[in-house]
């Protein structure tokens, strides 16, 4: 396995697979590697030929007041991930590498991004969508693989993919949780133990939200109300949001029974103590 963390290097390499004919799969993350991670390079080696892993903690994708510094980073433990799955290539830029210092030209989209994490964080899929271009640009892979945890990051992905007539598939893998339900997060290691706890009540607040609808009701302001009550119960717990939106277009739904066989994305994000968790499940009506 290589790591490389230089574009010329990565983008030669890949040219050099893909004159031989091979498919490359690509699964761009920002490192401390965890289960979720792995499930998606598990399906990249499955499905491609070459697996390249991209490792770079983006700094536009962060705003003025969030974690970039903390961020946790661990090269080494990374690369034993991935070379136990048999990654082929580690892209491992530096800050200086991906962004000139009179770096100025982003990817940005209309609807998708103004819902949910966007309305929080602002200027989040601005970053995500620029670094996401550079990648699938220094990396021309025929798939990258991304993971439902990141709902509406993979629903934007897809469609900037769809409207920028970008050559690449991309592949939505399902959430990788702790045995106890805990969405696996390379954030869940800022929890202390009681924190740690009380995170449990996002995958159950969605629980008892998934059983209201299993149980037919359609309307999504009770539906919303079940799941805040729930986390309201939870002294550490603090909601960022509660929505359920048409999956496709991240638009707020307000009657299920309307959503005429489409797919709805129920999605949380709760402040446990300083630290921001998000989880959801995706449902067909
Ligand atoms: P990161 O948070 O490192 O996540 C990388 C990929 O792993 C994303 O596609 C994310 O959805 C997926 N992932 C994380 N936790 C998961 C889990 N529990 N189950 C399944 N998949 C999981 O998302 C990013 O990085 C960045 O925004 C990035 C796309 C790399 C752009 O900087």
């Amino acid at each position: 396995m290589k790591i490389s963390g230089k574009i010329k290097e990565t983008r030669d390499q890949v040219k050099e697979w893909k004159k031989q004919g091979l498919t490359v799969g690509l699964v761009p993350t920002m490192g401390y590697l965890h289960e979720g991670h792995k499930s998606l390079m598990e399906a990249a080696k499955r499905e491609n030929d070459k697996v390249v892993v991209s490792i770079f903690v983006n700094p536009i994708q962060f705003g003025p007041n969030e974690d970039f510094a903390s961020y946790p980073r661990d090269l080494d433990k990374d690369a034993a991930l991935c070379e136990s799955i048999g990654v082929d290539l580690i892209f491992h830029p530096d800050t200086e590498e991906m962004y000139d210092p009179d770096f100025s030209a982003y990817v940005d989209m209309e609807g998708l991004t103004k819902e949910l994490c966007g309305k929080s964080r602002p200027t989040h899929f601005r970053g995500v969508q620029t670094v996401v271009s550079k990648l699938f640009h220094i990396i021309p892979a025929d798939r990258a693989y991304f993971g439902q945890k990141d709902a509406q990051q993979l629903a934007v992905i897809k469609k900037m993919v769809r409207d920028l007539s970008i050559d690449m598939e991309i592949v939505g893998c399902p959430i990788i949780r702790e045995e106890d339900g805990l969405a696996k997060s390379s954030r869940n290691t800022y929890l202390n133990p009681e924190e740690r706890q009380a995170a449990l009540v996002l995958s159950r607040s969605l629980a008892e939200g998934k059983k209201a609808i299993e149980a037919g009701e359609r309307q999504v302001s009770e539906i919303k109300r079940r799941i805040s009550d729930v986390i309201g119960k939870e002294k550490l717990a603090k909601i960022d949001y509660v929505e359920i939106v048409d999956f496709s277009k991240i638009e707020p739904v307000a009657d299920l029974g309307a959503a005429g066989g489409g797919e709805i994305l129920c999605a949380i994000a709760v402040f446990i103590g300083k630290t921001r968790l998000i989880d959801n499940f995706i449902m067909k009506m």
